[in-house]
């Protein structure tokens, strides 16, 4: 397996991984002019890139992941749920990327936003259990996704509470977490400077996942929403519309 993690604007966090055996690569949350970038590193690491995924609709920065995918010939792949105007590869719940000795498995996880997924990845080389899981900004480093960004934010929150519940929080503590943000980004309160964790680590630390109770998870979540990101309309039209 390569793995990259590109620290790019506004706090993000973008992907580029896959099976350097096989020749093939996922890229996941491509920031807009950062394209070229994932084109040089897929070519460093012999592997052409055949999926190119963004983890939700972004509302804090401009996708490149149109971009980048005309430009290697790869799939645009969001949730199949996804509120867009055009054509995209849809994906389900349970769908995998087969990478060669690398298999992403697909995790709906809304609650952040409706079409939010995570990547839950697996190195065949190394063993069958999962090792790390890209979450996008449903679960950070230190905090959880913030609700509110489409409205209705009490129900958000509560699709977010089952979706760390059932899906993320019934991983083994050992399974490692690489997030769309670090410190400083809208997208979420109190995130970490620190690139990544473990699911065991932010089960025990992490002052989301330590709330066991539904109610009082909603009403603590919705009690620290950030402020709106700069620029959200006209970022989501363009993420909309492409
Ligand atoms: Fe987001």
């Amino acid at each position: 397996m390569f793995f990259k993690q590109l620290s790019t604007v506004d706090s993000s966090l973008s992907y580029l991984f896959g099976c350097g055996t096989a020749g093939k690569a996922v890229a996941v949350d491509v920031v807009a002019g950062d394209e070229d970038w994932f084109v040089a590193e897929a070519a460093k690491a012999k592997s052409r890139i055949t999926h190119v995924v963004d983890t939700h609709v972004h509302a804090d920065h401009y996708s490149g992941g149109r971009k980048l995918a005309s430009l290697v010939g790869a799939d645009y792949c969001l949730h199949k749920n996804a509120a867009v105007r055009f054509p995209f590869h849809g994906l389900h719940d349970g769908d995998t990327l087969d990478l060669g000795n690398v298999i992403a498995k697909v995790l709906h996880t809304p609650g952040h936003t409706l079409d939010s997924i995570c990547l839950l990845v697996t190195d065949k080389r190394r063993g069958e259990a999962p090792w790390f899981v890209v979450t996008g900004d449903t679960l950070f480093v230190g905090a959880v996704g913030r609700p509110d960004l489409a409205g209705r934010e009490q129900e958000m929150a509560g699709r977010l509470y089952e979706t760390l519940q059932r899906k993320l929080l019934t991983l083994p503590d050992d399974v490692e977490i690489f997030p769309g943000h670090q410190a400083g980004s809208v997208c979420g309160a109190g995130l970490s400077g620190k690139p990544s964790s473990t699911i065991g680590f932010e089960k025990r630390f992490n002052p989301g996942l330590r709330i066991a109770a539904k109610d009082e998870f909603v009403r603590a979540l919705v009690a620290q929403i950030p402020a709106r990101p700069a620029d959200i309309d006209r970022i989501v039209a363009a993420n909309v519309s492409g």
